[in-house]
């Protein structure tokens, strides 16, 4: 890798393990998740196509992928293409991608073929005319390959990329993670692709998978991608442009994806939506909004003669990739992308499967997906597969939770918007509180921090049988005694007096503490505050006037007081002030929360300057996207705290972007929130 490299990938969003993000390549700027149209050279200029330009300044599509071996095999293409360069030739000033003549070998050979064309050339030749990102000539290994054969194909592609490297000029180079239906394969793959400290990385041979409808064997191909390929790299699932499928393979970690569908389909005058295809015949109305459907109805396309009709059809499915992947993006930033990838799942039994299936791959999406979202919607047991259930389990398993004497709050849904937590109020006198929610059991304490208190449920009676049995299932793992069930409506009259404000805020700063700081060490509430008997008074709370909610946490210390940490409304967690942090990091020990910097480059980080990945020696492995990080020295000295912006293997294999926004540095001295 040189020092200035040809493309960098910075991540400005997460969401499971999708992500938003910026590719930029020699300067030019794509927004990620994005989908390159593919353009045939052959078919330039001829009326029936639509111009790159096209794409671009009506489209917003600001990078596209052409076949540098047909503009090859075609002499006075080839000859200008040479001339005046691939960006002139196609007049597009976008980020153009080349194909190598790959794709060819599978069409025409069923992947056993070979086209006529040389490694090396085939790089020469995308050099020479100006490709932004090249893809070297690897082996399509098809899913119906052995396992013995896929490996050969694979060491076959493997020993190109190397060569092709070498000779390689100021292009960026695509190698495809190959591997079949075997997914050890995939894995080693990916990896064996990252160690070449390639920057862009496509997952190959995916076609056939997608065109037998087998969604279920291309979740389980892009998860051991992914973990062969880690995080930091962007990937590219070639050759995947149904709408349809996009909301699944982003959450799964995919960035880049191509399409010829949307031509083909109007070739055979296919007209898609987001969920499905339908032919043009099928259709009397058209349920879109586009330019294109706004003007005319499927009649009219139907009269026209083709060479009309096919440029509008395929602008119309254009226009639909483009919708579906701008909702993906705004999906991302708000936390919704489960609720797409759902939502999609009910497109076709194969999706369904497909979306089922993402339970197997459950713990790697939870090591990338963040902690905290804006909403969290569950209809049906299919968000079992959602990191926050598989975290509450986590907590539940480990919390070693029980009472001698429960109030059980039965209706977790809203009545007229006021929970039956709100209906409560303070708890009662040696009492423990729990929702009986489909999450498992929630003490009241925890009740406002995310997802617990965001949560939107089906109410009780409306629950499928997987989220009755889960729910039961994590009932087992809180012992309860002498349970009184109260659904919020008639107040239960047994009950003991209600405890006081303070006493009920204490109990709630006090668990939510330790469940956010929660370590396998110390006591994070001991951490914070210390062993003191008369600790309830050094703990000194500023609540809302309005609502009577925990908003920060001091220590009271000599006279004074220490700002320790700050309650969030949105979400109920806690972002940490540099006072707290010097406490966490005393008395919790590294690698805890630590992302660790160059001890060059951290002097700034304490003067409250954010962190560049590139300056990052490791973190730890419980940092997830948004989580709060206490930012140290090799040495372990203390030099900020701020927040991740991405999860943690991102961080350390990652080199270009911002890592942690600093909050306040050691040295700061000013509160940048
Ligand atoms: N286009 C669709 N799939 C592939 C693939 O596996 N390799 C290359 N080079 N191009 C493709
Ligand atoms: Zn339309």
């Amino acid at each position: 890798m040189t020092d200035d490299p040809i493309s960098n990938f910075e991540v400005t969003d997460c969401d499971l393990m999708g992500r938003r993000g910026i590719l930029k390549v020699k300067g030019r700027k794509v927004e990620t998740p994005e989908l390159m149209p593919v353009i045939n050279p052959n078919k330039l200029g001829s009326g029936g196509s639509i111009e790159p330009k096209e794409l671009k300044d009506r489209f917003r599509f600001n990078m596209i992928i052409t076949n540098s071996y047909i503009i090859r095999r075609t002499e006075d293409m080839k000859e200008r293409a040479i001339s005046e360069g691939l960006h002139r030739l196609l007049s597009f000033d976008g980020v153009i991608m080349t194909d190598s003549g790959t794709f060819q070998s599978f069409m025409y050979g069923g992947g056993k073929g070979e086209v006529d064309v040389d490694p090396l050339d085939i790089i020469r030749f995308q050099n020479s005319i100006g490709s932004d990102v090249g893809t070297i000539l690897d082996r399509f290994t098809v899913p119906g390959s052995e396992h013995e054969d896929a490996e050969n194909d694979l060491n076959i592609t493997m020993k190109r990329a190397k060569d092709s490297l070498d000779v390689n000029k100021n292009m960026e180079m695509a190698v495809p993670v190959q591997g079949g239906r075997h997914l050890d394969l995939r894995e080693l793959s990916g990896r064996r692709v990252k160690e070449l400290g390639i920057s862009y990385a496509p997952i190959g041979g995916v076609v056939p998978i997608m065109e037998s409808y087998d969604y279920t064997l291309l979740v389980d191909v892009i998860a051991n991608a992914k973990k062969g390929l880690g995080p930091a790299i962007p990937a590219h699932l070639f050759g995947a442009g149904h709408p349809m499928i996009l909301p699944l393979a982003t959450a799964m970690g995919c960035d880049l994806f191509d399409s010829a569908s949307y031509i083909k389909f109007a070739n055979d005058d296919r007209y898609m939506t987001s969920d499905r295809t339908y032919h043009l015949k099928e259709l009397d109305t058209f349920p879109c909004p586009c330019p294109v459907c706004s003007k005319y109805d499927p009649m009219d396309l139907l009269s026209m003669p083709k060479g009309e009709r096919t440029p509008l059809l395929a602008r119309h499915n254009l226009w639909v990739l483009r919708i579906v992947l701008d909702s993906v993006r705004s999906a991302i930033s708000e936390g919704t992308l489960w609720e797409l990838v759902e939502r999609s799942a009910m497109s076709n039994p194969q999706m369904y499967a497909a979306v089922r299936r993402v339970k197997e791959h459950g713990s790697l999406i939870e090591e990338q997906a963040p902690r905290s979202t804006r909403r969290f919607m569950c209809s049906s047991s299919l968000s079992l597969s959602r990191p926050e259930f598989i975290r509450y389990e986590r907590y539940l398993s480990n919390a070693d939770l029980s009472s001698d004497r429960t109030l059980r709050l039965t209706d977790w849904a809203r009545n007229y918007s006021r929970s039956v937590m709100d209906l409560m109020g303070n708890p009662p006198e040696g009492v423990d509180p729990f929702i009986d929610s489909p999450l498992g059991p929630i003490p009241y304490e925890l009740n406002d921090m995310y997802p617990l208190g965001q949560a939107i449920f089906p109410p009780p009676g409306g629950l499928d049988e997987g989220m009755l049995g889960h729910m039961e299932a994590m009932r087992k793992k809180v012992p309860m005694k002498d349970i009184i069930d109260w659904n919020g409506k008639k107040q239960p009259e047994e009950l003991p007096g209600r405890i006081g404000h303070r006493q009920a805020n204490i109990r709630r700063a006090m668990a939510l503490i330790r469940c956010q700081f929660s370590n396998d060490v110390t006591d994070p509430v001991v951490a914070l505050f210390g062993e003191d008997d008369d600790l309830e008074e050094r703990i000194d709370m500023i609540t809302s006037r309005k609502t009577g909610k925990i908003r920060n946490i001091h220590l009271a210390k000599d006279g004074g007081k220490l700002h320790l940490l700050s309650l969030r409304a949105e979400d109920g967690l806690f972002s940490i002030k540099i006072e707290g942090a010097k406490r966490l990091h005393k008395n919790i020990p590294a690698p805890w929360m630590r992302v660790i910097v160059d001890s060059e480059t951290g002097e700034f980080n304490a003067r409250g300057l954010n962190v560049f990945c590139k300056f990052i020696n490791d973190a730890d492995g419980r940092i997830r996207p948004g989580d709060d990080v206490l930012v140290v020295d090799e040495k372990d000295k203390l030099l900020a705290v701020g927040k991740a912006q991405t999860g943690w293997k991102y961080l350390k294999e990652s080199k270009s972007g911002i890592g942690v926004k600093v909050r306040e540095g050691v040295l700061s001295g000013k509160d940048k929130d």
